[in-house]
């Protein structure tokens, strides 16, 4: 059988500080082939079509993510993996609307694309290392108001940033009054080492303005593409009209495993495991990162899978990676999580450092190196960020 792990599979003198997916040894393989086996024996109708009529999703599913979040399981809407949601959703939200959309700067990459696919303007607002700068936000707001403002709250994708819950409340009151839609990611929520979580932003809305984009890539299985949005019973149906006219209904079989993980108490004992296997690589990558990088980084989150640094060099961009690659450090290029029109500001690069997939001595090496070539950079004269202007 073929093994893939993480640690293991880089080659020894490479580290790969390139893809934020999880480590297959955080994934309860043979729990979940259990679930599978059993679903097969139960259910022989997983293998016709859903039924149709504004399908949300398996009704069972549907159930239990209802309980694990404390919702009406008819504001429940499930598709294939959380960015099949968001482009739904971007669908829904953007059409015959003034296409324009917030989010931080920098932001999860793949995001950006869909709002762009689905016509918007993309604009950075950007992040602090407690979430969103407000006030540059209600500077902005004064002029332009957004259709969307998407937001990853909790140990961002790619900075690591939590969004304090004083600048939630503001954020939520923000919407209120001028009137735009607030998309809360939240694929990395469950995954905390240490503290206690802030409220969800919708928890804090009293008037349906955010929107809970949620999915159990990280705390269950990516292979199963269980993604969901938590909105209202008009949003949710209006997401399975245009999903209907897509793609039918999210895969039957999936939703079942999905559901039966959640009954037998799998999904619990998942991000356990998921938690106790990643919190020592976590301290142990925030102490290296501490040492090797200082106030490079923008913040020490408390979870999930990135640590963000704004490195300042006069390095352009392509450059350091190709220094750094020789090196034996692989990175994605810290310019694409930005849109178009906002990046790094010259002289800085952004970094996202994915520590979940690394052996701790492997992170620190790799912290290592890149400051090697961070130093042995030959400053460049009337340097041009390679990501255009600030
Ligand atoms: C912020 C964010 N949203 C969505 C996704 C995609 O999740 P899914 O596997 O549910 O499509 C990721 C995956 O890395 C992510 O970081």
């Amino acid at each position: 059988m073929p093994t893939q792990s993480s640690i293991s599979s880089a080659q020894p003198s490479v580290v790969q500080f390139a893809r934020g997916i999880p480590p297959l040894e955080a994934i309860a393989t043979t729990e979940l082939t259990a679930q599978a086996e059993a679903v097969l024996e139960e259910r022989n109708d997983i293998f016709q079509y859903a039924p149709l009529g504004r399908n949300q999703g398996d009704p069972n599913l549907r159930d239990q993510l209802g309980a694990f979040h404390g919702v009406a399981a008819e504001d429940i809407f499930v598709g294939n993996g959380s960015l099949q949601v968001l482009d739904l959703l971007a669908g829904y939200f953007l059409k015959n609307r003034r296409a324009l959309v917030y989010v931080e700067a920098p932001t999860y990459d793949r995001a950006i694309e869909i709002f762009e696919r689905h016509g918007a303007e993309v604009v950075g607002i950007p992040l602090e290392a407690d979430g969103l700068d407000i006030e540059c936000l209600q500077r902005r707001l004064a002029s332009d108001v957004p259709a969307l403002l998407y937001t990853i709250p909790d140990f961002q994708n790619p900075a690591g940033v939590t969004l304090s819950l004083e600048k939630r409340k503001a954020l939520v009151d923000l919407a209120a009054t001028h009137g735009f839609t607030i998309l809360e990611d939240i694929p990395y929520r469950e995954l905390r080492y240490h503290g206690t979580a802030p409220a969800l932003l919708r928890e804090l809305s009293d008037r349906g303005a955010v929107i809970t984009i949620a999915s159990l890539s990280k705390i269950l299985s990516p292979g199963l593409r269980i993604g969901y949005a938590i909105s209202n019973k008009n949003t949710s149906q209006a997401l399975a009209g245009l999903a209907e006219g897509t793609y039918l209904s999210p895969v039957p079989f999936c939703q079942a495993v999905a559901a039966r993980s959640f009954a037998t108490g799998l999904v619990d004992s998942s991000i356990k495991r998921v938690r106790e296997l990643l919190r020592p690589r976590h301290d142990q990558a925030m102490a290296a990162a501490q040492k090797w990088l200082g106030d490079n980084i923008l913040c020490i989150p408390n979870g999930g899978y990135y640590l963000g640094v704004r490195l300042r060099t006069d390095m352009m961009e392509a450059s350091f990676l190709k220094s750094a690659r020789a090196e034996g450090v692989v990175l994605t290029r810290g310019s694409g999580f930005y849109s178009k029109s906002q990046q790094p500001g010259q002289g800085t690069l952004f970094l996202r450092l994915p520590f979940q997939a690394l052996d701790p001595a492997e992170f620190a090496k790799g912290l290592e190196r890149l400051v090697k070539v961070a130093e042995t950079a030959e400053p460049q004269e009337n340097a041009v960020y390679a990501g255009g202007p600030a």
